[in-house]
């Protein structure tokens, strides 16, 4: 086995789908491997990622067991980043601790132990990072569904923007959901036992407004002026909207100081994306913009205070 080489670089690798939305972020990658682009230097700013390899390096392996034996001699929880040598990735993935497979119930904390990604740039040479920015393999998660409660399945997002959160809203707390229908959403939040004001020009699902707790507006999200509605622990919002419309309903409830937690999906409208507007949501203060597993061609901007 040779020496590890560590490369003063970042691997991005790209969230399903939006390969070119990444490449458009990123200066020119030293290497592509699939989806995987390597960029020299420090860690960028990059959204459309499912993952990024934030300490990358390479390394020569003569057998499947060497391989296997360098990556656990590390940490136990490497993810293989399937591209070239499909056989050989899966035989080195087999021979190291299994990661957890199963659809994860939800409530849950994040993972204490990290999780590294490795792909093979030759027969007998890998590239990997025990430093990754997703708890998830490969940043993918899946969530033990409801197949009943739910009307839409929109719910998961707002999951996994919890668990990234590390916090929940919870009884006695009050949320808004705005573009609630029909109420995927709405129906996660009264079951974790919270109020919910639940917002849409849409109606909500029957089964959803009967849950204890909700109580169902049909209107314009974004004409309710914050006073109208009062303090809320947590608002939340999947409106369909350009991103610049949600950003000035968020300025105007951060500006009016009634909500203390905001989780919002900025949809993106057409094939291409409003950096401009990412730009100023990520900039609010204590706040962070990511493109989750369950999110499409939207991205999810959090601020969860302690
Ligand atoms: C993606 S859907 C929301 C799905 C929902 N989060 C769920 O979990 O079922 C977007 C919703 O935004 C609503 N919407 C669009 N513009 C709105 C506005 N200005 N005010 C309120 N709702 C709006 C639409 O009616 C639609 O129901």
């Amino acid at each position: 086995m040779s020496d590890v080489q560590h490369l003063d670089a970042a691997c991005y690798h790209a969230s399903p789908g939006f390969m070119d939305h990444l490449a458009g972020e990123l200066p020119a990658p030293y290497r592509t491997d699939g989806e995987l682009l390597t960029v020299m230097g420090p860690e960028l700013q990059a959204y459309w990622t499912r993952n990024v390899w934030q300490k990358p390096f390479v390394a020569e392996f003569g057998s499947i067991k060497e391989a296997a034996s360098l990556l656990r001699s590390i940490q136990r929880n490497w993810a293989p980043y399937v591209h070239r040598h499909a056989r050989r990735t899966a035989l080195i993935a087999e021979a190291l601790p299994p990661l957890p497979s199963k659809p994860k119930a939800f409530p849950f904390n994040l993972p204490d132990n990290p999780m590294g990604a490795f792909t093979l740039l030759d027969e007998h040479s890998l590239m990997a990072s025990a430093r990754c920015s997703s708890p998830w393999p490969n940043g993918e998660l899946s969530f033990l569904e409801d197949k009943e409660g739910p009307p839409s399945r929109a719910y998961r997002k707002l999951w996994e923007a919890l668990v990234m959160a590390g916090s929940m809203p919870g009884p006695g707390q009050r949320c808004v959901d705005a573009g609630a229908s029909p109420g995927g959403w709405t129906w996660a939040l009264a079951g974790l036992g919270a109020e919910v004001v639940a917002i849409d020009r849409a109606p909500l699902d029957e089964s959803v407004a009967r849950l204890p707790g909700v109580t169902a507006i049909k209107h314009n999200a974004f004409t309710l002026k914050p006073a109208e509605l009062g303090p809320v622990d947590w608002l939340c919002s999947d409106v369909i909207c350009y991103p610049p419309a949600l950003f000035d309903w968020v300025s105007g409830w951060l500006e009016a100081g009634l909500a203390r937690n905001f989780i919002c999906t900025i949809k993106m409208q057409g094939a291409d994306w409003d950096r401009a507007t990412v730009a100023k949501f990520a900039a609010i203060p204590g706040s962070r913009v990511l493109h989750l597993w369950h999110n499409r061609h939207e991205l999810t901007w959090m601020l969860v205070r302690p």
